[in-house]
């Protein structure tokens, strides 16, 4: 665990206000990830965020081969994919629509590719069925980030029988949540996924801060 300071926290908390103040998302919250990439790893270390090493961990329970092709979306400073590396894993790329983070990332030489785009309900360069999984943290749930309109493109890009997995934090608000449960469920009846289960991870803890995530662990069926 990272030593926490008052700097760092004060810190987190100064850019955790400007992402809070660019909640339309596109450009300018791009820039001010990329403004928080030499910082952000530290600094939400030092304030108990775990989920993305509780998200490797429960990847690595799922996926048995060391060698898949995963992707880590919204990989950010890349602290899923340096974890998912930790835990041997060796073809990961990263997809983030802040260069400044993808750029702050190549430094753990965690990944093969960056992707700088965004998921939503475009088509991004990807192939179809390109990889084996992918996984994704602290992108679901907060305004101008990730919602259930990149669904589509997430099941066009991994394998039939390969697995998705996002967390869903319990702080995201209950109208939310529902409406990502909803389109779950939309994609199931659709034939496109299953769920295989629902795991629970810590996904931030400090001080009086005790976050739980749900994550679907989501097979593609068929496109
Ligand atoms: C809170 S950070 C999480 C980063 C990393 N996954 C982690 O857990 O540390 C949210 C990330 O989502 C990215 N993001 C925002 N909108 C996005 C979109 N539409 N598609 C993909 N990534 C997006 C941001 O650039 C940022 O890096």
């Amino acid at each position: 665990m990272t030593e926490s300071t008052d700097q760092d926290v004060n810190g987190f908390h100064y850019f955790r206000t400007q992402v809070y103040a660019n909640l339309s998302g596109g450009e300018k919250l791009s820039q001010v990830y990329d403004n928080w990439a030499e910082y952000y790893t530290k600094q939400t270390g030092s304030v108990g965020y775990s989920g993305p090493a509780n998200l490797a961990a429960l990847a690595s329970d799922v996926i048995r081969d060391k060698s898949s092709r995963i992707l880590d979306a919204a990989s950010g400073t890349g602290m899923v994919g340096e974890e998912l590396k930790r835990r041997g894993f060796t073809n990961i790329d990263a997809l983030d629509p802040s260069q400044g983070s993808l750029d702050k990332s190549k430094e753990h030489q965690s990944y093969t590719e960056y992707i700088c785009d965004t998921l939503d309900e475009h088509q991004t360069t990807v192939p179809d069925s390109h990889y084996d999984a992918v996984v994704m943290c602290g992108a679901f749930g907060i305004p101008g980030h990730v919602s259930d309109a990149c669904f589509p493109e997430l099941i066009r890009i991994t394998k039939p029988g390969g697995h998705i997995m996002i967390t869903m934090s319990t702080k995201v608000s209950e109208d939310w949540n529902d409406k990502l449960e909803a389109a779950i469920q939309s994609h199931v009846q659709q034939g496109s996924w299953e769920v295989v289960d629902d795991r629970w991870i810590t996904y931030h803890e400090h001080d009086t801060i005790n976050e739980k995530a749900k994550v679907p662990i989501l097979r593609v069926v068929k496109k």
